[in-house]
Formats: structure tokens, C-alpha cells, sequence
């Protein structure tokens, strides 16, 4: 049973609507292209929602990174940065809020999320490593595994029921950590990671008590433990709904509580500060210094690590504002709501909802679609054509394929409609819940991809294929005979 948030508003019928708690001061104009034009669209991108132009977008869903909304407060931050080389201002008010929201002494920005990866690995990993992970990001296993280390993922499990209620899918399973340090031994590993919110299960978060227990073990075995915490703001309010203990604690009680088992921080800014950039923090001085030689090779100098200035405020700014319940709640609440009427109209979604999307389950929605034709890859062209929605294929498509070539198929298939921090409304949710499901009731109709352009590394990001058999067509053409020739 979860604890209820301020936001959710019952009304005076029953129904709980997530209610915004901040006004729309800026907006950006959208359009809704025709069906043709989309098909049109997603045939040049090669059935990759990556490679499609904006401009043939409705609603972009594709992620939350870098597309929150940012406050008044954030946009004002940036008009007064200190565009130094060295020793900017902007930079001591991002150590004074690293310091004061997540009570760490050393502070280092670099210019997004991997390039905190990149030095992690860098500076920690060995050849023949195993880093130990609650779920693996694309990133961070690329750049793992670039230093010539394997990855592993300690999930319990339910982590990979998509039909759930188990409240934090992304816990790490404690016996599995153990016998993983039993087997190969502290030197070999060189930290384990816990992912805020696990991104490609459907946005899990783990609970502080899990959080603990594996610090506990680690630490037992001398084993640093590293926290990624892209959406720590999200798993921070997933905890004060769903873990009892943290029912009544503040989110910045929370976020310090989580602090106070980690080692060593890193964040893409991208997310839970709604800005453009990332961090790395510890209170280690020798993970400081060690991590520092590197900066300047890579980023830039230690006071703005190949961030602009004006983001280095911002992210200042916005590691505060992430503590207030109802910007930590914003995308969760919203999420909630879109995945309980997806799920209310037959489609089959991850749950409980996570954090940064709702995710609908290809597999059951696609099940006439082998692994070996990407059905999250042809469920989000799917969904593009049939809505001009972009979702993003979280599934064999972002795994790539091993030393020999061979496929390494993905635990889940996902196209994920990723929710940015308040930037969307309800009247548009119901209208990708409409579309999501006409496709549901027209699924049949849906068939495979194949890859006519396939990149080694991250071949999702570049990558172009095939509808099989032209399949993307009939969609098209059943879509008309429903809706007529325009939207
Ligand atoms: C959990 C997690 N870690 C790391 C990254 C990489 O961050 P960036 O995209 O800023 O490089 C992401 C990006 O989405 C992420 O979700």
C-alpha cells in the first residue's frame, strides 16, 4: 500500500487526478503530422525513433534526459554565471548545494552522465574486473567493458515480472552479492553500483533498507560502493511512498540517508536536475584526486568539467529544487496515471509504474514477434506511426551483440514513453493512452525489423532497419480507414 501523495487530488466523483503543483510560464509549439507524413518519416529513419526529426514529432517521449522543464529559478540562475576558465563562482554554488543536499566535500562536474562513467572506469576498472550492478545501463556496461571489465546484475526475482506489485524491483539480491564476492574475490571487483531508479527494467527504484544491506556487504569486503544517481530525486520519492519507515521523512531526509551509505556519487544532470551536464562527489579525497587527474584530459578544468557555466548554476539551483516533494513527484505521479489507464485499457505495461516512463511490455503486446526481429524496436515504430508519439526501444535493439557476433537478447522488451519532468499534461496522456491502445487492438498487424545498417557499439543510437514485409503500410492504411487522412 502506498502512501499517498499531495498532488494526487480526489475529486468529488472518486477519481485521483495528478494535479500540477507549478504554473506553464514558456511553452513550445507542437504539431500533429498526418499519418502519411509519418510513415513517410519513420521509413527515412530506419524504424530508429532516434532518427527522426523533431519536426515530425507530436509528443516526444523518447526520454527525460535533458528535455525537464527547468523552473523559473534555473533560467534566472543562468543569466548571472561566471563564465571563468578557472575558479568560477558558479562552481562554489554548485559545491555549497553538493554539499548541502547531498553532504559531499568534493564536487566535480563533468559534461554529461558517461563522461562520469568514462573516468569510473578510468580510474577504477581493471581488465578482468567484474563490476557488480543492481541492472546495467547502456553507458555505463559500454564503458565498463571498453576497460575490459564484464558486468553483472544482482537483481532479485521479480525484477523481470513486468506484472508486478513488488514495490522496489530494483533491489539488489543480497545472497546473489555474496556468493559474487565469495566467487571472484574483492580484487576483482573493483565497486558495486546501485542505479536510482533502474532505467532499462522500467524506472524500479530500491529501497533504503536494501541500499544498506548491500552497503553493509560490500564495505565488509573492503568493496567501494557507487551510486548512480541520475534519478535519485525519483527513487527518493518512490522510498517515501512505498518503504513505510520513510513515510513522514522529509525527500532531503531522504536523499541524505541515502548519501550516507555511498562512497562515490555520479549523476547525468540531465535528469533529476532538469539540466544539461553531470557530477561526480564523494567525501573520499583520494577518489577526488585520483578522479581529478583525469578532468582536465577529458572534460575540462576542475570548475566547470566541460559543463557551460550557465548549466553549472542551473544544476545548482535544480539539486535543491529536486528536494521539494512535488518536483520529485512531478514525472512519478504523472507516470502513475498514465500507466494505470494504459493498463485500465488492456495494454500491457510494466508495473508497479516506475520512474521516468511508463514502459509498455513488447513481449506481451507483441508476442507473435521473435526476439530475433526487435519487438520493442517495432512496437515503438509502431506506436510512432500510429500516434506520432516517440517512445524509445528498450530491448535487444540496445544490447549489442557479443565478441562472436551473436545476438545477446535482452531480459525485457520495452518501448518506453518516457515522461520529462513537467512538460506534459493529462489531456495529452489520454490522448497517447487512445493511440497506444488502437495499436493494442490492431497489433496483429505488426511484424518484425531487420537491420540494414548496424553499428558495433550502442547500435541503437545510429542504427537503420526494416519493417518486414512493409508492414508499417497496412498500419498506415487501417489507421486511415479509423481516423480518415489527417491525424
Ligand atoms: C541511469 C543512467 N545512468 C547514466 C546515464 C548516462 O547519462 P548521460 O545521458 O547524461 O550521458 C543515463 C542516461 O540516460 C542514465 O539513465
Amino acid at each position: 500500500m502506498e502512501a499517498p501523495a499531495p498532488m494526487n487530488i480526489t475529486l468529488s466523483n472518486g477519481a485521483v487526478i495528478p494535479v500540477e503543483m507549478h504554473k506553464v510560464r514558456i511553452v513550445q509549439r507542437t504539431s500533429l503530422p498526418p499519418v502519411r507524413r509519418r510513415l513517410e518519416a519513420i521509413g527515412a529513419a530506419g524504424y530508429n525513433t532516434f532518427l527522426l526529426r523533431t519536426k515530425d514529432i507530436f509528443l516526444d517521449m523518447l526520454t527525460d534526459s535533458g528535455t525537464n522543464a527547468m523552473s523559473d529559478n534555473q533560467l534566472a540562475a543562468m543569466m548571472v554565471s561566471d563564465d571563468a576558465y578557472a575558479g568560477s563562482e558558479s562552481f562554489y554554488k554548485l559545491a555549497d548545494a553538493v554539499k548541502e543536499v547531498l553532504g559531499f566535500d568534493y564536487a566535480i562536474p563533468v559534461h554529461q552522465g558517461r563522461a562520469a562513467e568514462h573516468l569510473l572506469a578510468k580510474v577504477f576498472v581493471k581488465p578482468g574486473d567484474v563490476v557488480l550492478m543492481n541492472y546495467h545501463f547502456t553507458t555505463t556496461k559500454a564503458h565498463m567493458e571498453l576497460a575490459g571489465a564484464s558486468v553483472l546484475e544482482l537483481y532479485g526475482d521479480a525484477t523481470l515480472q513486468t506484472a508486478s506489485t513488488v514495490p522496489f524491483k530494483g533491489n539488489i539480491d543480497v545472497a546473489k552479492l555474496r556468493a559474487c564476492i565469495d566467487k571472484y574475490g574483492a580484487s576483482k571487483i573493483p565497486f558495486v553500483r546501485m542505479e536510482a531508479t533502474t532505467n532499462l527494467v522500467g524506472g524500479q527504484p530500491f529501497s533504503i533498507k536494501n541500499l544498506k544491506e548491500v552497503r553493509a556487504l560490500a564495505a565488509q569486503h573492503g568493496i567501494p560502493l557507487v551510486f548512480d544517481g541520475s534519478l535519485i530525486s525519483e527513487n527518493a520519492y518512490f522510498v517515501k511512498r512505498r518503504e513505510p519507515e520513510y513515510a513522514n521523512a522529509s525527500i532531503t531526509d531522504i536523499i541524505r540517508e541515502m548519501m550516507s551509505q555511498v562512497d562515490l556519487f555520479y549523476l547525468s544532470g540531465r535528469k533529476s536536475t532538469s539540466v544539461r551536464g553531470g557530477l561526480m562527489a564523494t567525501n573520499s579525497k583520494e577518489y577526488y584526486d585520483r578522479i581529478l587527474a583525469w578532468l582536465p584530459v577529458y572534460e575540462g578544468f576542475a570548475t566547470y568539467g566541460g559543463m557551460s557555466t550557465k548549466e553549472v548554476e542551473a544544476m545548482a539551483v535544480g539539486l535543491r529544487e529536486m528536494t521539494d516533494e512535488n518536483v520529485a513527484g512531478a514525472s512519478p505521479d504523472l507516470i502513475q496515471y498514465l500507466v494505470n489507464r494504459l493498463e485500465k485499457s488492456g495494454v500491457p505495461v510494466v508495473t508497479p509504474p516506475g520512474g521516468l516512463a511508463g514502459h509498455v511490455d513488447a513481449k506481451r503486446f507483441l508476442p507473435h514477434i521473435p526476439q530475433k526481429e526487435y519487438p520493442a524496436g517495432a512496437l515503438a515504430a509502431a506506436i510512432y506511426v500510429a500516434s506520432g508519439v516517440r517512445s524509445m526501444e528498450r530491448g535487444t535493439i540496445s544490447c549489442d551483440r557479443d565478441q562472436n557476433g551473436n545476438e545477446t537478447y535482452a531480459d525485457l522488451e520495452l518501448a518506453r514513453l518516457a515522461v520529462p519532468r513537467r512538460v506534459y499534461t493529462m489531456s495529452q496522456m489520454e490522448y497517447v493512452v487512445d493511440r497506444v491502445a488502437w495499436l493494442h487492438g490492431h497489433r496483429d498487424l505488426v511484424k518484425g525489423l531487420r537491420f540494414v545498417e548496424e553499428p558495433k557499439v550502442l547500435r541503437f543510437f545510429f542504427g537503420k532497419l526494416e519493417a518486414l514485409g512493409g508492414w508499417d503500410r497496412d498500419l498506415a492504411a487501417a489507421f486511415e480507414k479509423d481516423f480518415g487522412t489527417g491525424c
